[in-house]
């Protein structure tokens, strides 16, 4: 399924206090300050924030409220962290969860 891009996005906030920078995949993420991981990478259009540990596919935040486990990220080194539950705050680090599909083969 082809997740299409949204109107909405935050690529061009202005800079003032309500702003945080964050880090994703490498790259400076400017968001509003106080959303969610998982809003913030949404806002930004990143197609995919995770991977399935059953089969690998991309997977994207759903329930944005703690329930689906789909939006699973490594937030400054710590694995297994729900994007949609965690605030954002300055100079934080996010990376991609890849599946362990290739490790336990
Ligand atoms: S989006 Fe469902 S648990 Fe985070």
């Amino acid at each position: 399924m082809s997740i299409g891009k949204s109107k909405f996005t935050w690529n061009n906030l202005p800079a003032d206090d309500n702003t945080v920078t964050i880090n994703f995949e490498g790259e400076s993420r400017k968001v509003p300050a106080g959303v969610t991981v998982a809003a913030a990478l949404l806002g930004h259009d990143d197609d995919h924030i995770c991977q399935s540990a059953a089969e690998g596919d991309k997977r994207s935040p759903y329930c944005l409220m703690g329930v689906c486990f789909e939006c699973l990220v490594e937030i400054d080194g710590l694995l297994n962290r729900q994007a949609c539950l965690e605030p954002v705050y300055e100079g934080m680090h996010v990376k991609r969860q890849h599946a362990l599909v290739d490790e336990i083969k």
